[in-house]
């Protein structure tokens, strides 16, 4: 294999799109053309207003964008011209047939490595940057290797190089990676292969943070990453319930903890439950491999991430609908925050999807405000979950927060985006139906504070305090 001038990542999504601006941007020498099947996503690329949102990404884009960094359509163009090509499409959940559900879908995975033997013409070295189950690259290699058969001057290496970007710091965390793996063939070529890879990411990041390994310990490595920190999170939620019930904050409780070096701080904030486009698909999919390997208690054991997570979210809704007198049917309810996260108009998996349809299944009418999610985007995730009629029936969507909780009977706050500690909460209070209560999920407003303005308030993990507020209703 040649020294890595051109590449290109087919898949213009969350990873492919920064990946690559950030490889267009650290490697001037390099070449780097990203691709999608979607042309209109495509063109928002090449626009000034890029089809996602990521501190320091426009910048990069702009600055890149015409110069080593080019978006197309023209998948043939560029996988025949490419030295080395990322595959980062999208690996759901199956929806359907075997594994559904459960299992991840790689059909589009499956569909990149056929366009790839088609259109090649020459080397090339394919790196899965997708998430996959462990043995994918084996069914990638496959196809290129026949391929091969009608074509001698083919030649391909399949590596695994998985993105531990998070969304909302995916620059910089694309910028100071903790450590970039990549994982292939124990044969010579595969380790030239490897190391072509591991000089693309020399020119940013210290040899000493690049990890290489074998293709299936660096599958495994990334679906196991993913389920130790959702882990972490259910593991943290479950006690929250502890605390509610005892008197105990979960704060304490994980600062407590985390200061001990060997559990470390990071990861341990209670919340509505985690959400994300990775979390819950990842752990299923280590789930399901388990199963597909007959490792029912291993399977069992990571599985209870997943329950755990939705049991915080059920329960949740129902200290909400509990709290107001035990109906919100035909409430205003004020939602502060529909994304998964903060610093993200992603909503993919976000819990404000699953409670706002608990809410809904009780007729509360839903105020919804965020401010990085599109009004069609929120009305499209509840429609998927709901139904149409009761998405025009019960949710609006606002762009003024003021407006979303004016004569509300509670607020819910479901992300947990900055902006929302320096609302003017006695204004907000004023205008409310009273008594009004706030339903923290993300743990960031000042309870005590809240509670002096006349707020009844409810946070994840902790007690009600009856000295100051009207809640122990939870029996009524
Ligand atoms: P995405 O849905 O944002 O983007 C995937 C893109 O691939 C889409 O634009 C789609 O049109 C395109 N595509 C699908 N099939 C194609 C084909 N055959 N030819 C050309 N284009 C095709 O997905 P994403 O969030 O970027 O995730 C991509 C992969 O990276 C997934 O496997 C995911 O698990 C993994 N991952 C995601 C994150 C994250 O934060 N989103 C982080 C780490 C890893
Ligand atoms: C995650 C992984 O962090 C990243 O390494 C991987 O590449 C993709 O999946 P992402 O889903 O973008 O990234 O965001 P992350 O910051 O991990 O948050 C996931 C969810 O967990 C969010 O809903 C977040 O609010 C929640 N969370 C996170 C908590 O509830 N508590 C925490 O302490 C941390």
């Amino acid at each position: 294999f040649k020294k890595v001038e051109r590449v290109v990542c087919v898949g213009a999504g969350y990873v492919g799109g920064p990946t690559c601006a950030m490889i267009a941007h650290k490697c001037p020498g390099i070449t780097v053309t990203v691709v999608d099947m979607n042309a209109a996503k495509i063109d928002e690329w090449n626009s000034d207003k890029l089809p996602i949102f990521e501190h320091g990404l426009d910048e990069i884009v702009f600055a890149a964008r015409g110069k080593n960094l080019f978006f197309s359509s023209d998948i043939p163009k560029a996988i025949r011209e490419a030295d080395l090509i990322f595959i980062s499409v999208n690996t759901p959940t199956k929806t359907y047939g075997r594994g559904k559900g459960m299992a991840p879908d790689l059909k589009y995975v499956e569909s990149v490595a056929r366009t790839i033997a088609q259109y090649a013409g020459g080397p090339k070295i394919v790196v899965e940057k997708s998430t996959v189950p462990v043995k994918a690259a084996e069914s990638i290699g496959c196809i290129l290797r026949d391929a091969q058969k009608n074509c001698p001057e083919l030649k391909f290496q399949v590596l695994s190089n998985p993105e531990f970007l998070a969304e909302g710091t995916a620059m910089r965390d694309l910028a100071n990676p903790d450590r970039v793996l990549i994982g292939g063939e124990s044969s010579p070529e595969g380790a030239l292969a490897v190391e072509a890879l591991v000089t693309v990411y020399e020119n940013w990041v210290p040899r000493e943070r690049i990890i290489t390994t074998n293709t299936w310990s660096s599958e495994l490595s990334k679906l196991v990453a993913n389920a130790f920190l959702a882990q972490r999170i259910s593991s943290i939620n479950a006690i929250s319930a502890v605390c509610e019930a005892t008197g105990a904050d979960v704060s304490e409780v994980a600062h407590a903890v985390g200061c001990d070096t060997r559990i470390g701080n990071k990861f341990l904030k209670a919340s509505v439950g985690f959400g994300g486009s990775c979390f819950q698909k990842d752990v299923l999919s280590l789930v399901y491999l388990c199963e597909s390997l007959n490792l029912q208690k291993v399977a069992d054991y990571w599985h209870g991430v997943i329950e755990i997570n939705d049991w915080q979210r059920r329960r949740f809704a129902d200290k909400i609908i509990a709290e107001l007198f035990n109906t919100v049917t035909d409430k205003k309810i004020a939602v502060f925050g529909f994304a998964f996260k903060k610093d993200t108009g992603d909503t993919r998996e976000s819990s404000a999807i699953h409670v706002s349809k608990h809410l809904m299944e009780e007729h509360a009418r839903l105020a919804i405000y965020d401010p990085k999610v599109p009004k069609s985007q929120v009305l499209y995730e509840l429609g998927l979950q709901t139904s149409p009629a009761d998405v025009e029936k019960l949710v609006t969507v606002y762009n003024d927060p003021y407006e979303a909780a004016k004569d509300a009977h509670a607020i819910v706050v479901l992300t947990e985006w900055d902006e929302f500690t320096t609302f003017d909460f006695s204004r907000i209070h004023a205008s409310m139906r009273h008594p009004a209560a706030i339903f923290d999920g993300r743990l960031i407003l000042d309870q005590k504070a809240l509670r002096e303005i006349g707020f009844r308030t409810f946070a994840i993990g902790s007690a009600p305090d009856q000295a100051y507020n009207l809640f122990g209703t939870s029996g009524y």
